[in-house]
């Protein structure tokens, strides 16, 4: 199985190929996702959301993206990985920046790192790209920031909005950006920015005219109940079924039909004796 590169990627732009690209938080669903041939795999900072149990992206730490992208890098063979950088990691200084996006490659062997933001992240984006670390950019919806935003909104809805996406679209494809994801917005807008740049544009909440099209994978299989965003299509019911086997099992252990003998290890010798011979021995020591 030959391993995506970033090359490749940017390659399957103009394709007939549409590049698929999917969150995994560690090792056996990486695995799982990778057999099935998704071609880029995001350890996004989602992960603060749907694993870790926070509210939002923000509160996640560059130690917690690296313990769960290690676990990704181990279980992908052929997918591209990508791993986010959190709140806080990238917006100090360009040397701050590097610092953390290096630790992505050496200590997680991600493949390249994303990070959101358009034309006052470029500066970081050139830093990382200078130090050989491939940087996806991410604009449009940035949840790290939805607070600025305005909450999770549809993004670049007036002409106004919409210039300055592309402007910043154009910004990060200038400094070096391999790939940008495009979430939340409308898609005549997403249609643009894919025809107008000359990297990968993958889309979420952006219709159908991207180069590719990323969800988190607890969403599309149907893992994540608290809230199912308008753009998210669930493939999969995984939650009622996960409901249901562990049902099935507390039944069962209750009522004494799991384990039978199938799920039993049986014994070389008979054992009963065994209990009489203990006696028998306390008694002669005694
Ligand atoms: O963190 C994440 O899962 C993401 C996707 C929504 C693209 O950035």
């Amino acid at each position: 199985m030959k391993k995506i590169t970033v090359k490749d990627l940017r390659e399957m732009k103009g394709s007939n190929h549409v590049i698929s690209m999917l969150t995994a938080y560690d090792a056996s669903m990486a695995h799982l996702l990778d057999q099935a041939g998704v071609d880029v795999l995001l350890v996004g900072d989602s992960l603060g959301m749907v694993v870790l149990g926070y509210d939002s992206t923000v509160p996640v730490t560059m130690e917690e993206m690296l313990h769960h992208a290690g676990a990704v890098s181990r279980g992908t063979e052929r997918a591209l990985v990508v791993g986010d950088m959190p709140f806080g990691s990238y917006q100090v200084s360009v040397e701050q920046a590097i610092a953390n996006g290096t630790r992505f490659l050496k200590e997680a062997g991600c493949d390249c790192v994303k990070l959101e933001g358009g034309e006052e992240v470029c500066a970081a984006v050139r830093g990382l790209v200078r130090a050989g670390v491939p940087v996806m950019g991410h604009i449009g919806l940035t949840p790290q920031t939805a607070g600025q935003l305005g909450g999770f909104k549809v993004q670049g809805k007036d002409m106004e909005a919409a210039r300055q996406l592309l402007a910043d679209a154009k910004a990060l494809e200038a400094v070096g950006a391999f790939a940008l994801t495009l979430e939340a917005v409308p898609a005549p807008l997403a249609k643009i920015i894919t025809q107008e740049v000359a990297v990968p544009i993958i889309g979420i909440g952006a219709g159908p005219d991207c180069d590719g099209q990323v969800l988190v994978v607890n969403d599309m299989l149907g893992l994540f109940e608290k809230f199912i965003p308008k753009f998210v299509k669930q493939y999969c019911h995984l939650a009622p079924d996960i409901k249901q086997g562990v049902q099935a099992y507390l039944q069962e252990i209750q009522e004494g039909s799991f384990p039978t003998e199938q799920h039993s290890f049986a014994a070389k010798e008979d054992f009963s004796g065994l209990l009489n011979q203990e006696k028998e021995e306390k008694k002669e020591r005694e």
